[in-house]
This record gives C-alpha cells, structure tokens and sequence, in this order.
C-alpha cells in the first residue's frame, strides 16, 4: 500500500469510528462532542464521552472502584482536602461506597467518625500504631484476641512499646498495674474464647483517672449489643468480617470514634499505613448491613437455646455463655447488654479428655471445624485454655467454642446430641 492509499485508509478508519461513536452515543442518549472529534480506538476505549443521565437511585449504594479520583482542573486538585469528606482524593482516602459504609457504623454505634481497615486485626494495629510510641506501654487483657497479644508482644515490643497484661476481672489489680508509662487500655467483652464479661464502667473511669486512652475491641457487641460511647469508651473497634458482613467470604475493620482530634490521629495514621479497602469489599458489608438487626438477634436466640441444652447436659462442667447466671460477669451483661451474639463456650467434666473432646468435635455434621464467627454455618473449635493462660485457668477439661450460625437450633442441638455420644464410647 502506498504511503497515499495508507493516509486514505486511515482517514476512512477515523469516519468509520467516528460515525460508529456518535451512532453509539446517539443510540445511548448522550450529546456526542464533548471530545476530540477523531479519537482513535484506543483512545475512545479509555475515554468514553458518554455520561449517564443524573437522578438513578437504588436500595443499594453504587460500588466505587478507585485507585485515581479524577480532577476538573489543577485548581481543584490543589483545593481537595483528603482529611475532610467534602471530596474525594484518591482511592485509598475514600470512595462514595466506603464513606456511605463509615457513616453507618458511626450511626449504629453513636459515634462522629468511623474508619474502614482490610481486617479486623489492621483496625488493632491502626489503634496501637497511631497512640503509642517508644517508651510507652499498652494494658491487654489476659482473655484478649490472642493476635492482638501476639502483635504486642512480637512487634510493638521491639519498638519499645511494653505489654502489660491485665485480669479484666480484678479491678484492684488491673489499677495496681497501671505505670506512669501506660497510655492505652484495651478492653474485650466478652473475653476471647473464655467469654468475661469485665466492667466495662470502671475500668473506663478508672483509666480516666489516669488519662489513659480506652479502646474497645466491640466485634461481639457488631455495634448492637452494647453501646461503648454511652459508656465513656474513646474507641469503638469492630471486625466487620463476623456479623456485619455475615456471610464468613471476606474481611475488614472498623475504627469508631467521637472525639475529632482522637479522630484526626487515627486518620493519619491510617493514610499513612495505607490501610484501604476495596469498593467490592465495603458493597458486602452494606449489603450485610440491612440484615444485621435481625441475624444478630437470630443467632443470640439460637444460640441460647442451644446453650441452655447444654447446661443440661451430665458431660458439661461449666457453661460461658454472658447472658447466662453464674457466667463471670454476668451481672455487668444485665447492666451494660442489650442482647448477645450467638458465640459462647463450655466446658467438659475433668475426667474428660482432650482427645475424647476432639473426637466430638470431629463426629459433628452441622457445625463445622473454623476459625472467626458470625457467619451463617455454626463452627466448633476446642481450645487448650491452660495453655493459653497456665495457671491461672481454672478448668481441666478442654473448652470448645461454639458459633451459632443460622440453621435451626434444634438441628444443631440434635447434632451436639450425637456428637456426644462419642464421649461414651
Ligand atoms: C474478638 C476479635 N477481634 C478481632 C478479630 C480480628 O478480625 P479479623 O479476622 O477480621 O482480622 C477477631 C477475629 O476472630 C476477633 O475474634
């Protein structure tokens, strides 16, 4: 082809493409123009012209996928504030999807500012990272998270950050151990896998009196069962991953505030660890959200149904349960609960052996073997307890952790009921 009929081929290409855009865009509703007149393929292929038309309202908030926020002009992108939720700067600082999904956690719990983390374990760090420094020290309690002790005593403490590690359940103790160093109090309720139920009100006041700052980890509560703010705590944290997305396929964080500049910490560090999360992942969650109400409640009535069988049952020592008499800490549940999530414990009687208790949970058929909870499939996982705690444990047998998904109860105690059995053999 000569250099002339190759000019002309391309000249016929450009009408071709350009008679095909605007029939496009005619077809489509929109004022063809508003580009270039000749963009080639490639081009038109990454700048489409097309706007739908304003005014598309659904139940569900649009997903936002961003890395790069486009700018009118220079002028804007210089005006843009990423810290405010006037605009949007760039993927990491936010989306319309994850400002939609922050403002209703913070209205949920009552709160002024919510910030989304990749999981719940991030929001932990997001907390530590952004309020503790060389020299200081930070209070876990001995029924915590065990990741969030592992990162304390695996990462902070080579930066200088120490552990103290404190009963929830002793108040004089817990304030004996507060040091001129200590800044950060984190509070669990229930406690992890052995389900203390502490007073939230005074270790709030008695951190107060020492100007420590209290953090929350509120992932059992899911923003319903209590309320930290009405009890005096600075900082609500919650992994979404359990009941607000319920659907046990993803994870994320939360970290809720009402203090701005308590607020305004937490913001930086949280630009500056790049804890984002995807539109995908936030669409999930507020999905998630319009069946919170009711799933939770769903799995709290489940859940003590089962556990009031059990208490029935000869093999069952002890029954950690908050909402239960005789659980520890039951009287601050009445006081500061409004309701229960369907995770609770037991434990068998002495004689029974850890391998007879790992038998039963392998003969179950509906509960299934698996960390986290919240999700609509029951787990069951036994726990070495006295290992995790030594001495100061005060049962023999192994606990096994049940979380009550959203089958029928009488299913999951028929299946408890054969599982069982294994204990007889
Ligand atoms: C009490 C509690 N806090 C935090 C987390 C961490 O959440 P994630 O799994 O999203 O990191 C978990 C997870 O099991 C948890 O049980």
């Amino acid at each position: 082809m000569s250099s002339e009929e190759h000019g002309d081929q391309l000249d016929q290409n450009l009408a071709t493409n350009r008679e095909l855009h605007v029939a496009e865009h005619t077809v489509m509703g929109a004022e063809p123009g508003a580009m270039h007149p000749s963009p080639r393929a490639a081009t038109l292929l990454q700048h489409s012209p097309y706007q739908p038309p304003p005014g598309f309202d659904a139940v569900q908030p649009a997903t936002h996928r961003a890395s790069t926020v486009l700018f009118a002009n220079v002028a804007a992108m210089r005006a843009r504030d990423w810290r405010r939720k006037t605009g949007y700067t760039y993927g990491l600082h936010g989306t319309p999807t994850t400002f939609t999904l922050e403002a209703r956690l913070a209205e949920i719990e009552g709160a002024k500012h919510a910030l989304l983390c990749p999981s719940g374990l991030s929001a932990i760090a997001l907390v530590n990272l952004a309020l503790l420094q060389q020299g200081d020290a930070v209070m876990l309690p001995t029924n915590v998270y065990n990741p969030s002790r592992d990162m304390a005593e695996k990462l902070l403490s080579g930066w200088g950050i120490a552990l103290q590690v404190y009963d929830p359940m002793d108040l004089a103790a817990t304030h004996a151990a507060i040091t001129p160093r200590t800044r950060l109090l984190w509070l669990e309720a229930p406690g992890s896998v052995t389900m203390e139920m502490p007073d939230l009100r005074a270790l709030v006041a008695m951190a107060r009196q020492h100007g420590l700052v209290t953090a929350l980890d509120n992932t059992w509560g899911a923003g319903l069962a209590i309320k930290p703010f009405a009890l005096d705590v600075d900082i609500s944290m919650q992994a979404l991953t359990k009941y607000q997305s319920g659907g046990a396929d993803m994870l994320m964080g939360a970290v809720l505030t009402r203090d701005d500049a308590l607020h305004d910490k937490l913001l930086d560090a949280h630009m500056r660890l790049g804890f984002g999360v995807s539109g995908d992942d936030a669409s999930l969650v507020l999905r998630g959200l319009h069946s919170l109400h009711l799933r939770y409640h769903a799995h709290d009535q489940a859940a003590r149904c089962v556990a009031t069988w059990l208490q029935s049952r000869p093999e069952v020592q002890a029954l950690l349960h908050p909402a239960f008499p005789g659980s520890p800490g039951h009287a601050h549940w009445v006081r500061d609960c409004s309701a229960a999530a369907g995770l609770f414990s037991f434990t068998f009687q002495p004689q029974i052996t850890a391998a007879r208790v790992e038998a039963c949970v392998d003969a179950l058929r509906l509960f299934k073997i698996g960390y986290s909870w919240g999700g609509p499939v029951s787990l069951a996982v036994p726990y070495d307890v006295a290992a995790m705690r030594g001495a100061s444990w005060a049962y023999a047998s192994p606990l096994v952790r049940l979380s009550i998904g959203l089958e029928d109860p009488l299913d999951l105690i028929a299946d408890l009921d054969h599982a069982m059995q294994v204990l007889l053999d």
